[in-house]
């Protein structure tokens, strides 16, 4: 440690933190991923019409599908489709009569999802609907839609109590909801903050304290995504 200055000293350690993390990532997906080109494609296309590099992280997006081949999903809906990277990995966990529907609030996103979902073959396995998340929540809800085997909450962070909620309206006995982003580098713990996002995690935590309807962990994650975690759920009684 350089006690002179103990601030840089602690900065480059992260720094060197997240190199051995992506390193670690990078030998876990090189031995356990096998190439896809599909997969390939669409994150390629998602950076050529210049969408965020938000996606979860090739691991983690396999993480998502075993979950569903372990829950035996058959219907899955998923808040936040981007360009549709996590969308292809749950997609591919269904069987053939399966079905997922997700949620995306951006057009020019939307568009760029249902050409890589289209081009993994898998259109005719996923539905798109654009429009802000809580409106295609109510709106499901009204159509009486679900339940839904699984449950992938990654849209806008401030709103994931809401999501959560509806998310255990839209469940039955048994299903399983996935909640990405709820660490952000440990800003959770920020009881101070004013940032809706930290907010919204905190709200989160503190809502599924006092739910015994939903038997849940959280989990740190470090990789090439940085600090972030996710929480897993398992809905013991629908609300
Ligand atoms: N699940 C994707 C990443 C999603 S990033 C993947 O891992 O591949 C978060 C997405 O949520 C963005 O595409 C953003 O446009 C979308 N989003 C933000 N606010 C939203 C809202 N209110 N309703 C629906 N989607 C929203
Ligand atoms: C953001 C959103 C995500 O879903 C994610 O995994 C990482 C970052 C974001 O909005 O910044
Ligand atoms: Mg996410």
């Amino acid at each position: 440690m350089d006690l002179e200055n103990p601030v840089t000293e602690q900065m480059s350690e992260e720094r060197a933190g997240e190199q051995l993390w992506t390193a670690v990532d990078r030998y876990i997906s090189e031995r356990l991923l096998v190439s896809d080109p599909a997969l390939d494609a669409a994150l390629q296309a998602s950076a050529s019409a210049g969408l965020p590099a938000i996606a979860v992280s090739p691991n983690q997006g396999k993480l998502l599908y075993l979950l569903a081949r372990i829950q035996g999903a058959r219907s899955i809906l998923e808040l936040g489709t981007l360009g549709g990277f996590s969308t292809i990995w749950l997609a591919r966990a269904l069987p053939a009569d399966g079905a997922l529907l997700t949620l995306e609030v951006d057009p020019r996103y939307a568009e760029v999802a249902r050409e890589n979902i289209a081009g993994a073959g898998l259109a005719d396995r996923v539905e798109l609907r654009v429009g802000p998340a809580l409106d295609a929540l109510a709106q499901l809800d009204a159509e009486n839609g679900g339940p839904f085997d699984l449950i992938f909450i990654d849209a806008d962070k401030q709103s994931i109590p809401e999501y959560f909620q509806w998310a255990l309206k839209l469940s039955r006995r048994g299903s399983v909801i996935v909640t990405d982003n709820v660490i952000r580098d440990g800003s959770l713990l920020d009881a101070g903050s004013e940032d809706p996002r930290v907010l919204g995690t905190r709200r989160f935590h503190d809502l599924l304290a006092g739910e015994s309807r939903v038997n849940a962990t959280t989990i740190q994650t470090v990789g090439l995504k940085g600090y972030d975690g996710f929480t897993l759920a398992l809905v013991e009684e629908p609300a």
